[in-house]
């Protein structure tokens, strides 16, 4: 099994990566952010989906959305999410890898370091073109991930993340291959027990992101370091890049 087909490792490390803090950060930048900003009744596919964090703030101001996951737990939990906040949305099961519904979205969105996964840079590449393929004419890809030079900003500082059940999470992360991918092991300490795991994806820098974005036959495509639109620079707390099908 590949890590990111674990369902135990998304559920385990659910509360670090999904906490009501990310929930909340997710809705005001649905709300408020620049680039997540569509036009109205926009039909959005979000690829990864997860528990639901973007999926529920975009169809409660009426997007149309599409929340597609590997993870029948992770979808499970997008959909008593809408049910808890009454908005609609379409889940669907789907591998990324192979996910295309031709020309049925405005948005592609694909958030949170939800790419790179897998070992062949070919189907990291699939992705992308299922993404174009998937859109309208005029329709805009955005990515958002942790970037190669935002990471190395930060990277080697130990990090301790206590969650609010009085767990922690350790996270060590080990650059392999000369920068070309990241291996992040989590340990999870919760009433003396410790659970581990290892993830491995693809790193990117914002040229390199662009590259791929160009080759997958988007235009106009741009790099920025927030949702807002900031430059992507020194300054940078994520990679977000958008592309448009022509
Ligand atoms: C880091 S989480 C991000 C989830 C969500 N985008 C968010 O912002 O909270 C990555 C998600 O990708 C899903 N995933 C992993 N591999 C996948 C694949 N091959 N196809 C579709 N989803 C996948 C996982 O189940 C998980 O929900």
């Amino acid at each position: 099994m590949r890590w990111y087909e674990d369902e135990a490792f998304w559920s385990d490390f659910s509360s670090t990566m999904f906490s009501a803090r990310r929930g909340e950060s997710a809705a005001r930048l649905v709300e408020s952010a620049s680039l997540l900003s569509f036009p109205d009744g926009a039909r959005v596919l979000d690829l990864a989906c997860g528990p639901g964090l973007f999926v529920v703030p975009l169809a409660r101001r009426g997007d149309r959305v599409t929340g597609v996951d590997l993870s029948p737990v992770m979808l499970g939990r997008a959909e008593a999410a809408c049910a808890a906040s009454g908005v609609p949305a379409r889940l669907v099961r789907a591998d990324m890898l192979t996910f295309v519904e031709p020309a049925s979205f405005d948005v592609v969105l694909n958030v949170f370091t939800s790419f790179g996964y897998f070992d062949d840079p070919r189907d990291n590449a699939r992705v992308l073109r299922n993404a174009h393929d998937s859109l309208v004419p005029g329709g805009q890809l955005l990515l958002d991930l942790m970037g190669k030079e935002v990471l190395a900003g930060w990277i080697g500082r130990p990090q301790l993340v206590e969650l609010d059940d009085g767990a922690y999470v350790i996270q060590r992360d080990t650059i392999l291959d000369g920068w070309r991918r990241l291996r992040t092991d989590w340990t999870l300490v919760r009433e003396e027990k410790a659970r581990e795991a290892s993830i491995t994806c693809w790193l990117y820098s914002g040229a390199e992101l662009c590259a791929m974005v160009e080759e997958a036959g988007f235009t106009d495509v741009a790099c920025f370091g927030d949702f807002d639109g900031a430059p992507y620079d020194q300054h940078a707390s994520r990679l977000v890049v958008r592309g448009i099908r022509p």
